[in-house]
């Protein structure tokens, strides 16, 4: 069935700590507006007021702070506000939406990451979002080790409080890489791997022939 959403593209980044996201959420933001695409650039948790409100709940604060299943309700809440107020008008616009983490991250963090079952968050996410899924993932695939570096130092030199997650043991950051390996060797080809420890400008060439291959089979030329 098609809906006004369908105008739209809906694209995400997913991956681990570090992984060079933002940067390439930029890079392509700025190639797709230069070719004359309406684009809105987004992320989770977060993205609408009452999200930015929850995430400020959730990265933050001591590692344990939240059970991982109440940890995975306010993610769903802020993730229905999100859509609700931002990504599904975008979309009825016709906007291409890039947005930094969507629901592969709760699959990973949480379920694989803090064991939650898989099942517990996909049952949460047909009741909360339904059938509407990204037309195209990029998943940043980097060494863990090489990627807590980075954004420890990056969190260090802005002051930033955000680390809760950042700071959880890497035996958990290891375990949420190989989760977004295997979501997407079963994601059906919507999830590409890309590999992140390369030139920001090399790994914004390969999303960006990633990204017109999608554009071009939806019919929206890049
Ligand atoms: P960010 O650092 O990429 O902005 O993301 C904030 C943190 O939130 C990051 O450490 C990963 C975490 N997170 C989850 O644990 N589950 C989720 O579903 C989402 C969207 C983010």
């Amino acid at each position: 069935m098609t809906s006004d959403r369908d105008r739209g593209t809906f694209i995400t980044f997913e991956g681990g700590e570090g992984a060079g996201k933002t940067t390439q959420i930029r890079l392509l933001a700025d190639r797709l507006r230069a070719g004359g695409h309406d684009v809105v650039t987004t992320r989770e948790p977060g993205g609408a007021t009452g999200a930015d409100s929850i995430r400020a709940l959730l990265v933050s604060g001591a590692t344990d702070k939240w059970d991982p299943l109440s940890e995975c309700l306010l993610l769903f809440a802020a993730r229905r506000e999100h859509l609700v107020k931002t990504i599904w008008p975008a979309m009825e616009q016709g906007a291409i939406v890039l947005c930094d983490r969507f629901a592969d991250s709760t699959l990973a963090y949480q379920g694989y990451g803090h064991n939650v079952p898989i099942p517990f968050i996909e049952g949460l996410y047909a009741s909360v979002v339904g059938d509407f899924e990204p037309d195209l993932t990029l998943i940043l695939d980097l060494e863990v080790s090489v990627g807590l570096g980075r954004a420890i130092s990056r969190n260090t030199s802005a002051a930033s409080n955000e680390d809760r997650f950042e700071k959880m043991d890497p035996a958990f950051h290891e375990r949420l890489r190989a989760g977004f390996l295997e979501i997407a060797r079963n994601s059906g080809g919507r999830c590409v791997v890309i590999d992140a420890d390369r030139e920001p400008d090399t790994i914004a060439a390969d999303i960006w022939d990633r990204v017109s291959e999608r554009l071009s089979d939806a019919g929206a030329a890049a």
